[in-house]
């Protein structure tokens, strides 16, 4: 099935994201992460769409999230039945037309038309789709010449969403997990036209002597990565399934129990200079997710070994913000945090395991695949210094 015609994505433009609390999000995106307010939905759509919307923007990250108003709106049927979650991922297509036309003759489910709305500017052209992404749909964009954000919702006064403080500017990739992954990587590949762009198997078993056995287990580090790519626009989806021996405790499948189904685990946000975002977000009170001190011990052998060699950032830097390092070749790795899930942000299981990942790439294309043995070893080592000599 390889090269398949491209729909024309240009690129990823938003994630829908459907919240118990419209009031929390909007503390968490724009006072805690600085990205900027720029629309919400009019009176008219709020009451239509039984759903209150908001959205936030910091470069071209764009999110909207959607509250329930009432019973029957989208946002009411998808809390219905999972937490706080995305549900829903926004492509700027070149033409919709044709993208429509492609899409239904590979196979694509629409669940619209193809639908078109003026403004004083000129029109936008949008339809959606379902997916193998458990409930999440994929909805499609043209503008042509199209003032607005999307039909229905007001343009703030503070509408300049791109500057911010901590230097969000772009969707890196987008990861989601599946109890079953191949559907979709089918579905990615013969209906969206996407490619297979790199893989990992990890799970430290082959390393492994019982008491590691045991410890994964407990820690849940089985799992199964692809990650499929837009050959034209770059957009780039990791995908995991669990695996075994510890399939039940994996995260994956932790993950996947918590969303009640399939779908997007986490957004990973570009950043030019992470040790300056993670320190302003940390100054905001953002909780990460935490990295074991033993991590930064075995880290310069580590880098070594992974034939990255030596890094430009102070390691006492990186311990003290935790930001974690993967790479492959010499003088070319990517550095990366995690923020704790919403369920941890807010203690609260409702508000679901979706996180952002933080990412800034100084040559290196993976996805942190080395991260995922070495923050498992370094919980190990941690084990073992708390169980004495
Ligand atoms: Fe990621």
């Amino acid at each position: 099935m390889a090269g398949i015609e491209p729909i024309g994505i240009v690129r990823l433009e938003a994630l829908h994201y459907y919240v118990h609390d419209l009031a929390r999000s909007r503390r968490f995106y724009a006072d805690k992460l600085d990205f900027a307010e720029t629309a919400r939905s009019s009176a008219q759509l709020t009451r239509d769409g039984r759903q209150r919307s908001a959205v936030f923007e910091a470069g071209q990250v764009r999110v909207v999230c959607s509250e329930p108003v009432g019973e029957g709106g989208r946002a009411w049927r998808w809390l219905r039945k999972h937490p706080d979650g995305v549900g829903s991922l926004v492509f700027e297509v070149e033409d919709a037309e044709r993208a429509f036309a492609l899409l239904e003759a590979r196979g694509g489910t629409p669940i619209t038309d193809l639908q078109r709305f003026c403004d004083p500017g000129g029109e936008l052209r949008t339809f959606q789709i379902t997916t193998p992404f458990g409930d999440t749909t994929f909805r499609f964009v043209e503008r042509r010449g199209y003032r607005g954000l999307y039909p229905g919702v007001e343009l703030l006064p503070a509408a300049a969403g791109g500057r911010n403080r901590h230097g969000f500017a772009a969707f890196d990739h987008l990861t989601s997990n599946f109890q079953t992954m191949k559907p979709a990587l089918l579905w990615m590949e013969q209906v969206l036209g996407f490619e297979e762009f790199w893989e990992v198997e990890f799970h430290t078993q082959q390393a492994a002597g019982e008491a590691r056995r045991a410890a994964m287990q407990a820690h849940g580090s089985g799992l199964r990565s692809r990650v499929m790519r837009d050959p034209r626009s770059g957009v780039k989806f990791a995908n995991n399934e669990p695996w075994r021996p510890a399939f039940k405790a994996s995260q994956i499948n932790v993950f996947n129990e918590e969303l009640r189904g399939d779908g997007v685990q986490h957004a990973a946000l570009l950043v030019p200079d992470i040790l300056a975002s993670v320190e302003g977000l940390r100054a905001q009170g953002v909780e990460f997710m935490p990295t074991p001190p033993s991590y930064y011990e075995m880290l310069p052998a580590r880098l070594q070994q992974i034939g990255v060699g030596g890094i430009e950032e102070e390691l006492g830097r990186l311990q003290e913000l935790q930001i974690l390092v993967d790479g492959a070749a010499p003088g070319s790795y990517l550095l990366q945090i995690f923020l704790r899930e919403s369920s941890g942000l807010y203690r609260e299981p409702e508000a679901g395991p979706f996180f952002y990942e933080i990412i800034q790439r100084k040559g290196d294309q993976g996805f942190g695949a080395g991260n995922f043995r070495a923050l498992f070893e370094s919980i190990e080592r941690e084990q073992l210094k708390g169980r004495g000599p």
